[in-house]
């Protein structure tokens, strides 16, 4: 089987920022509060002309732009979400159709939370691997404003809408490892159809012990597969969560902070969109070259947990 690499990135954040001063003034909280527990300042919310699909859309669009491809070239196109549009048409089959994708390749959502990037890299290259395509295109994106209760300080505060999006292809030589899991839970919980209002609940304290378990779990499970040390990449990418869990694992694993990205001061937690925001931000910021290694790692609802170790190949 042929490994993957990522050839281009993009994202999508929505225009109206909501700082921590800003939910003081809806619920009993405070920008202390959120910003020593959390490290969050501020996220990102749609707009009564903004959407979860319009935003995986722009993010597929530069993700594609920037891999010097044309829309023609991929050969599935995958997103990853909780909270696209609508159940059907998928937010990918959206993608699809405003892009111009061709109509003889698979596209279709996937879900796997905060995991579900990551889950979708690895489904991309199995998918490309049993067929005659190169190229996949995998969106991480979600409004989670829409499932939050405005009501509840304990979640409210914690997340925010994006999309980010990156185009792979498959490479004979490059260096890649994944590991993905789940433990079926309800630490996590946002109810389907039939059940509105759909608010995400969460059981806070236990997803951190297990955030905290499993990241350096996965480290060490692409460290043995694919024989580099998280030392040896440029960056590590974990799921945005929440600061304290990233400190207390470099910490744990006596890690160097500074390969650690962190970005979830401006976007809060946005799930499946958090780990390839980040590496666009990498990517547009020039803290990336082509040849570099990443390792990335998501965690979340499911549970789920996931990792890749992956080669940057972008221009
Ligand atoms: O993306 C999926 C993965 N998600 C995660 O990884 C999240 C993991 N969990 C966490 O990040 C943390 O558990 C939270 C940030 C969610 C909560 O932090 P915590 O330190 O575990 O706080 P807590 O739930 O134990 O609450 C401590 C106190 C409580 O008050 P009492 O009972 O001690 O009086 C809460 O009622 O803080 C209170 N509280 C708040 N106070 C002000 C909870 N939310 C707020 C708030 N503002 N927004």
């Amino acid at each position: 089987m042929k490994n993957i690499e990522i050839l281009g990135t993009g994202r999508a954040i929505p225009s109206k920022v909501v700082t921590n001063d800003d939910l003081a003034k809806i619920v009993e909280t405070s920008d202390e509060w959120i910003t020593t527990r959390t490290g969050i300042r501020q996220r990102y919310f749609c707009d009564e002309n903004e959407s979860a699909d319009k935003l995986a859309i722009k993010a597929a669009c530069k993700a594609i732009e920037s891999s010097g491809l044309n829309a023609q070239d991929i050969g599935v196109c995958i997103c990853a979400t909780l909270s696209g549009d609508y159940a059907t048409p998928s937010m990918a089959c959206m993608v699809q159709r405003e892009l111009g994708l061709r109509e003889n390749i698979a596209s279709f959502d996937i879900n796997a939370a905060c995991s579900g990037f990551l889950y979708g890299l690895e489904v991309a290259r199995g998918m490309l691997n049993g067929s005659l395509e190169k190229y996949a295109l995998v969106v991480g994106c979600e409004q989670l404003s829409r499932l939050l209760d405005m009501t509840d300080r304990s979640t409210c505060v914690l997340f925010g809408d994006g999309a980010g999006a990156a185009v792979v292809r498959l490479s004979e030589d490059a260096p890649y490892a994944s590991t993905l899991g789940a433990r079926g839970g309800y630490e996590i919980l946002a109810e389907g159809p039939g059940k509105e209002p759909s608010h995400i609940k969460m059981q806070g304290q236990d997803v951190f012990k297990f955030a905290t378990s499993i990241i350096p779990l996965c480290i060490k499970e692409l460290e043995e597969k694919s024989g580099y040390s998280s030392g040896d990449v440029s960056k590590v990418i974990c799921h945005q969560a929440n600061e304290r869990i990233i400190d207390f694992v470099v910490r744990r694993m006596k890690a160097d902070p500074d390969r650690f990205y962190k970005n979830m001061d401006r976007y809060g937690n946005t799930s499946a969109a958090s780990v390839p925001i980040a590496l666009d931000e990498l990517a547009e910021s020039g803290q990336l070259s082509s040849g570099d290694l990443l390792m990335l790692v998501g965690f979340g609802g499911g549970l789920t947990w996931a990792g890749a170790l992956i080669r940057y190949a972008g221009r």
